[in-house]
């Protein structure tokens, strides 16, 4: 039995995204949450004959409590997007409470579960949700994943349209965290490998970090990125189910994560990026979730200088995710 919670299901990401979860062979049960429309999404995807039960849930009989409970993997796509002349920080006011209050929610019903956070701003909604799970005595740092796998498959996409090949087949490590100049391209460890000029680096460097602006400007207002986040959201789901349910070995997602202090795996990770609690770099699953962090590798004097950059407002988008809840809880 593998229960998947969506925990804003009927919004633009949810939708699209538990649509993809019914088609995972894996779910047998798809638990859809949200403050509107969630029964009318649960009946509209149960009618697609693959597997997962799906059953739809609102805040009120306790619906989160029922939706959460003996789930093994919960997806957080609540919370407000953005509109053109914002960032993602602009966000923090209304969906840090959002994101602390699902979280409590996962503590108290489905303390066990894989979380999959993708409610901006992911830089400080992750540490939300980790300062929450402590206070309640069940975080496990290899179960909370900040997704940030948008960010790499733009890489892959904008890569190829210079390359011409086909983008499945190109992998660029992103790492940092998930906005603006934290989002750290390695266009130098490009797979397979491939040279581009300065200027070509640069420009597809600056598209990268603000692939997501390029959606929020196009939608004029409608919103951010949701169709290509639900694909992103879906493959991350997928890989977690793919480890943890299959037993697959060797997998490896880019994620946005807590660097144990302990750990000899991140060890030299977290040196590099001057004792940072949080960073997004390629993680390699397992049966218990994260069984390795991938070190930063070789980097080039440009990606020095853009990782230089991130990490001050790294710092301060934790430390400000952090204070969140410990001042208020
Ligand atoms: P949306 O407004 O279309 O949907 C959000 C949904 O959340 C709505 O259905 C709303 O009712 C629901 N919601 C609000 N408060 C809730 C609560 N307390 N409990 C449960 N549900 C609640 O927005 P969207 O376009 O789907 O984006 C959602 C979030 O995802 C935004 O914060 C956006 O910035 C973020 N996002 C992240 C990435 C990423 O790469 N990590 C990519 C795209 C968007
Ligand atoms: C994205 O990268 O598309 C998301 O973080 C949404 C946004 O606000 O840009």
């Amino acid at each position: 039995m593998v229960k998947v919670a969506v925990l804003g299901a009927s919004g633009g990401i949810g939708q699209p995204l538990s649509l993809l979860l019914k088609l995972n062979e894996c779910v047998t049960e798809l638990s859809l949450y949200d403050i509107v429309n969630s029964p009318g999404v649960a009946a509209d995807l149960g009618h697609i004959n693959t597997p997962a039960r799906v059953t739809g849930y609102l805040p009120a009989d306790e619906g989160l409590k029922h939706a959460l409970t003996k789930a093994h993997l919960v997806v957080i796509p609540a919370g407000v997007p953005r509109k053109p002349g914002m960032t993602r920080d602009d966000l923090f006011k209304i969906n840090a409470g959002i994101v602390r209050d699902l979280a409590t929610g996962i503590a108290q019903h489905a303390p066990n579960a894989y979380v999959l956070i993708i409610s901006n701003p992911v830089n400080s909604t992750v540490p939300i949700v980790v300062e929450v799970l402590k206070k309640h005595g069940v975080f496990d740092p290899k179960k909370i994943f900040g997704v940030t796998t948008l960010d790499v498959i733009r890489a892959s996409t904008f890569s190829s349209e210079i390359s011409c090949k086909d983008p499945r087949d190109i992998r660029v490590p992103v790492v940092g965290g998930h906005s603006g100049p934290t989002i750290v391209p390695l266009l130098s460890q490009i797979s397979p490998p491939q040279s581009f000029t300065q200027e070509q680096i640069e420009k597809l460097t600056h598209r990268i970090q603000y692939g997501g602006d390029e959606v929020v400007k196009a939608k004029d207002g409608a919103g951010s990125a949701t169709l290509s986040m639900a694909q992103a959201g879906a493959r991350f789901a997928s890989s977690i189910l793919d480890a943890t349910v299959k037993g697959k070995a060797g997998i490896i997602e880019p994620s946005y994560v807590y660097l144990e202090a302990d750990n000899e795996h991140c060890a030299n990770l977290k040196k590099a990026v001057e004792g940072l609690e949080y960073f997004s770099y390629n993680v390699e699953l397992g049966p218990g979730g994260i069984h390795k962090i991938h070190g930063l590798g070789e980097i080039s004097e440009h990606e020095k200088k853009l990782l230089a950059a991130a990490i001050p407002e790294l710092k301060l988008s934790i430390e400000k995710g952090i204070s969140f809840i410990n001042s208020k809880l």
